[in-house]
């Protein structure tokens, strides 16, 4: 993408996330909370591709890809109320349908307005989708990476603060009971992440969240996680036992290993 493309982009979601705010407070709270999110995430996407050595034209590529990840986020919030994508909408093919209505995507050329809207509907699903395009791959990894990097993030801090700030939306509707249901624990300790379908209690979600770092590609990004201390600070939340002991343990060793394969 060119210089003039990404200002394009800039300008484009500035001028639309202006007109997104909402008299509910508990809304609002919310839109800020991901317009915060994707500026952060664009940072997040920006080293991490510097960390692969990647040419300004794929940087800027990668910001418009970060912008525009989570743009369906704002919709999805005014009419549905709530960013738990099972009860409202995906809000990546709500993000689609607020690019195509607004045609800023049509500027592109016609092989990066495929290639931003491919890596916008893979950021959020459970698994990418298998292909064998080098860039597919490499900037749908970039963006879930540089997302799931942001997020762990907002979730420890709401685990950590949730008392004093409660905040539903990022509860996802998870009962607050002891416990973490067997398909959460079985699988962690196989090394996969956490289906949503079998998750029941907030302590499932936690663990749903830590197995985040399973589907991480990027060294860098798995190098962040271990200096933010993420794991250990998610881990601390979750009593042990011996189910809970195994799980904690796949995680520990999954994440040391990955790290020392690239010291
Ligand atoms: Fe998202």
């Amino acid at each position: 993408m060119d210089g003039k493309g990404l200002s394009i982009c800039r300008k484009w979601f500035e001028d639309y996330t202006r007109g997104v705010h909402c008299p509910n407070a508990e809304i609002e709270k919310n839109i800020l909370l991901k317009l915060a999110h994707t500026y952060r995430v664009r940072e997040n996407i920006t080293i991490i591709a510097r960390s692969l050595g990647m040419n300004e034209e794929d940087l800027a590529l990668a910001e418009a890809i970060a912008l525009f990840h989570d743009v369906g986020r704002f919709e999805q919030l005014r009419v549905y109320g709530t960013f738990n994508d099972r009860i409202s909408a995906d809000h990546s093919q709500i993000g689609l349908q607020v690019l195509n209505r607004s045609e800023v995507l049509s500027i592109l050329p016609a092989k990066e307005r495929n290639l931003i809207r491919k890596c916008i509907w893979n950021h959020n699903k459970y698994q990418l989708q298998a292909s064998d395009k080098t860039d597919f791959l490499l900037f749908s990894r970039l963006i879930r990476d540089a997302d799931k990097l942001d997020i762990l993030g907002i979730i420890l801090e709401h685990f950590e603060t949730r008392e004093q700030h409660p905040n539903q939306a990022l509860d996802f509707g998870m009962v607050d009971e002891f416990g973490l249901s067997p398909e959460v624990i079985s699988d962690v300790v196989q090394g996969r992440m956490v289906r949503i379908a079998g998750m029941r209690t907030l302590l499932d979600m936690r663990m749903m969240y830590l197995s985040w770092i399973f589907d991480i590609h990027f060294p860098f990004t798995l190098a962040c996680i271990k200096e933010k201390d993420y794991l250990e600070r998610l881990l601390a939340g979750i009593p042990d036992d011996a189910n809970s002991e195994r799980a904690k343990d796949s995680l520990r060793e999954y994440l040391q290993k990955r790290c020392e394969m690239y010291i």
